[in-house]
């Protein structure tokens, strides 16, 4: 991927005062810009199946909306033959456009020029366009591919990245921030994207790790491909990835469906669209879908399908996590976001991963204005000295916190199992939910009956002269006294039990009525999390 550089001025600016001169030398500088090092550097980049940098922008933005800005900076580095490279823009593309005719700010990296390589111009260039996505509250999307700190630069491309990290922070929360992964990218080039709300990752052409795989073979003999340390189907598991795609524009196009779902900033709320899907439409399917047996497994993702306007979500970290499922979709044509347990992964229960990825979830749609729906069908937190040695009261704690903080309007819906804990976690009406609706199949309880009458029984079943009647007859009664949602509503705790085919219609309603909620909190610095 050699890079074309040429002498940064090839043309005498002290002699020419004719200005169609002046605006043909512009346009050549501009041009020159904008095709990029050379043929060959954008064929290497093909060849790697990748698009170059404006191409990408191309699909992700509205047809002619980009304007760019820093198309002409340049490094000022020396030493190591940089004087003699100074292509303009210094690696990395800056302005602004539209998705669907709403502002978002970009930043894009050029893997043709020092391998997308930060130094401290190109820094500074990100720095800009961060500084003009706060002040202007519009989300800002990188688009990155590129090698890190650039090594010839030293400590002035380390601190590029420190002023970076803590634009990240600042902006977190403010407005939403997205990374597009769409080469190796190591270092800052990761760390940066993790402070971020979304990170998409493209199979086989983008990678994430904090050393690359020479460093990883000098330091400890490993020997390992960029897609084994850090591919997407890595990160996908991780959890670093919050999306994966297996080509580049399906993952821009999908990058733009998630930037119509999401408020400009944290003062607005999510943009609505019209629907021709009926807000009280019947849901008749669900009947179906949700076995009553408390022990039968279903996808839950059919349950949500039937739920929302036409069917249409975005699943969020599909494959980390599999027990919970966390996306985005819209009711009424207002978008919300959806944290539902998932019987057809171990059953559902919450453990420290799903707990973590709700947990991050639920405070980015509380950040961003976005409704929570819970679906709850969840037998308990995963048990055993795996999940309790790893800390799950301290993971598990996250989504608690979480939960109990969000001021955005929350409605719990339990479907089957609400089981102990699990029950209060999953977004109860005693931990904030605004409104708590239970099918008929329900069972709150803090155990199952099986489970209760072993604990509560123990001693009266084992002296029976017929243990097993005496089991079989307690563990009725408890069901009939307890494992029921009529207990519940009995007692205020739901606010209704609903038919299952209603259901769309009372969450629709539910959220409507929601829609000025207002909520504040005692003055804090900020909470503490238990992060
Ligand atoms: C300057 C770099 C560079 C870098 C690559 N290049 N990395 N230039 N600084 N960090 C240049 C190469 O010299 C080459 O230039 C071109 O980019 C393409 O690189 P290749 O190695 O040929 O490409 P590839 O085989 O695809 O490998 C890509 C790569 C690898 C995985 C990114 O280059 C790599 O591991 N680079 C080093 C990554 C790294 O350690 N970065 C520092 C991270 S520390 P020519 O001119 O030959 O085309 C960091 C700290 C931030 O970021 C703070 C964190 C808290």
């Amino acid at each position: 991927t050699a890079v074309d550089d040429g002498p940064s001025v090839q043309f005498d600016l002290s002699t020419v005062d004719d200005m169609s001169t002046r605006v043909r030398e512009l346009r050549r500088r501009r041009a020159r810009a904008h095709d990029g090092p050379s043929p060959a550097a954008t064929e290497a980049q093909h060849a790697r199946r990748k698009l170059t940098v404006r191409e990408r922008l191309d699909i992700l933005l509205d047809p002619g909306s980009f304007v760019e800005i820093d198309t002409l900076r340049t490094h000022r580095a020396t030493g190591f033959g940089m004087a003699d490279r100074k292509p303009p823009g210094d690696g990395v593309v800056i302005g602004w456009g539209a998705i669907e005719g709403r502002t978002v700010f970009v930043h894009a990296h050029d893997f043709r020029v020092f391998g997308g390589s930060l130094g401290e111009a190109h820094a500074q260039k990100i720095h800009k366009i961060m500084d003009l996505a706060e002040s202007t509250g519009a989300p800002l999307i990188g688009l990155n591919d590129g090698a890190g700190a650039r090594i010839q630069e030293g400590v002035t491309a380390l601190a590029g990245y420190g002023g970076i990290f803590r634009r990240n922070v600042r902006m977190s929360g403010v407005v939403p921030q997205i990374s597009v992964m769409l080469g190796p990218c190591a270092g800052g080039a990761a760390y940066s994207p993790a402070l971020t709300d979304f990170v998409f990752m493209v199979r086989d052409v983008a990678q994430m790790f904090v050393t690359g795989p020479d460093v990883v073979h000098a330091v400890t003999g490993e020997q390992v491909t960029h897609d084994e340390l850090g591919g997407a189907d890595v990160h996908t598991r991780t959890g670093v990835a919050t999306f994966v795609h297996d080509d580049e524009e399906s993952c821009l196009l999908d990058v733009r469906y998630l930037v119509s779902l999401l408020p400009a900033n944290n003062q607005q709320p999510p943009p609505v669209v019209t629907t021709a899907d009926p807000a009280d439409r019947r849901a008749d399917a669900l009947l179906d879908l949700v076995p009553a047996e408390p022990g039968r497994a279903y996808d839950m993702r059919a349950v949500i399908a039937e739920i929302v306007d036409d069917g249409e979500y975005l699943e969020l970290h599909e494959d980390w996590a599999t027990n919970i499922v966390c996306a985005l979709a819209r009711v009424d044509g207002a978008t919300v976001g959806i944290v539902a347990n998932q019987p057809q992964s171990l059953a559902g229960v919450l453990d420290i991963a799903s707990a973590e990825k709700a947990a991050r979830f639920v405070q980015t749609c509380d950040a961003f204005n976005i409704a929570l729906v819970t679906l709850v069908d969840v037998p308990g937190f995963l048990p055993g000295t795996g999940q309790e040695h790893s800390g799950l009261i301290r993971h598990g704690a996250k989504l608690l916190y979480a939960y109990c903080a969000a001021t955005v309007p929350r409605v719990q819906v339990i479907l089957r199992k609400a089981y102990g804990g699990a029950y209060i976690v999953m977004d109860s009406r005693s931990i904030g939910a605004d409104l708590s609706f239970a099918w008929p199949t329900n069972e709150i309880a803090v155990m199952g009956a099986e489970g209760a009458a072993n604990v509560v029984f123990r001693k009266e079943i084992a002296a029976a002269a017929d243990p097993g009647a005496v089991r079989a007859q307690r563990i009725a009664e408890y069901r009939e006294r307890l494992v029921h949602p009529y207990y519940a509503a009995e007692h205020g705790l739901v606010d209704d039990v609903i038919d299952p085919a209603d259901t769309r219609s009372a969450i629709a309603g539910a959220l409507a009525m929601l829609r000025t909620k207002r909520a504040t909190y005692p003055l804090a610095k900020h909470g503490n999390p238990p992060l």
